[in-house]
């Protein structure tokens, strides 16, 4: 299989004075491209870390990240930064308009973006015209994380890591971003999906990677593991009521 993003054994454990709190131990993972893995598993499992880890913003303190084969210890961070793009659970906004938050992100990544680039960005999101010249900050929460997916797709990126991407959206909003999920899917993006709404998991998700204590417990094709669970942690979460 080709892949895209590899994760050989990654462990970490937060620092913390008390001798640090263990996040992930040994946890593999691969997403090829035009593939959908959901990350998905209880609060505090270590999702969010692992997508900061994927993301080359934390380095594991064993296990190593690849991109397309190459060891992220050899790689230029920006690059990674450009080709992985990483949606956080909780938005932030430069400062400006939304429009300047695309523009500006996609600067950074040393590209140039015209206005119609942007405005295409928006409405790939579902966020409306008008919004391009409001102050980013003022801004729903849910309309906030999608100006983050679009300052992120300006990039460019072959793969996204998308942290709780549709937790604020109302269901109209997460049918647009479903969908454009699905469309950069079809463009052969590498895409981890956490997620707690195991509906949207069952939607788009090719793979499922059940993360509990810091462990992969469960990991296989979406229509098995969402049906099927081996794991009383994954039956736990089905049985959760929204499965
Ligand atoms: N900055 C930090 N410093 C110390 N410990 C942390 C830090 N961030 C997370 N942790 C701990 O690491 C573990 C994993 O946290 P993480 O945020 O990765 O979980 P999560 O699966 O994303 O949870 P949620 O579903 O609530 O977002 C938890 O035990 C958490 O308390
Ligand atoms: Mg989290």
């Amino acid at each position: 299989m080709e892949t895209l993003l590899e994760a050989r054994r990654l462990s970490y454990r937060h620092p913390r004075g008390d001798g640090g709190e263990v996040a992930l131990v040994g946890v593999d993972l691969v997403v090829a491209p035009g593939e959908v893995v959901a990350v998905v598993g209880p609060s505090g499992g270590g999702k969010t870390t692992l997508v900061r880890l994927l993301a080359g913003l934390t380095r594991p303190d064993t296990g190593e990240v690849y991109l397309a084969g190459r060891p992220y210890g050899e790689l230029d961070l920006r690059e990674v930064r450009r080709q992985v793009g990483l949606l956080f659970q909780v938005p932030h906004m430069f400062p400006g308009t939304v429009a300047e938050n695309l523009s500006t992100a996609a600067r950074l990544a040393g590209v140039d973006v015209a206005g119609a680039e942007v405005a295409g960005a928006l409405a790939a999101v579902g966020l409306a015209d008008v919004l391009a010249h409001r102050s980013a900050d003022r801004l729903s929460v849910g309309q906030q994380q999608r100006v983050a997916l679009a300052r992120l797709l300006a990039m460019g990126p072959r793969c996204l890591l998308l942290d709780e991407p549709t937790a604020a959206l109302d269901p109209a909003s997460t049918g647009v971003v479903e969908a454009l999920l699905g469309r950069l899917r079809d463009d052969r993006m590498g895409i981890v999906l956490v997620t707690h709404e195991i509906p949207v998991a069952r939607r788009l998700a090719d793979r499922v990677v059940v993360l509990v204590d810091g462990r992969v417990v469960e990991e296989g094709r979406a229509a098995k593991v969402l049906s099927r669970p081996a794991h009383p942690a994954t039956r736990a979460l089905l049985e959760e009521g929204v499965g």
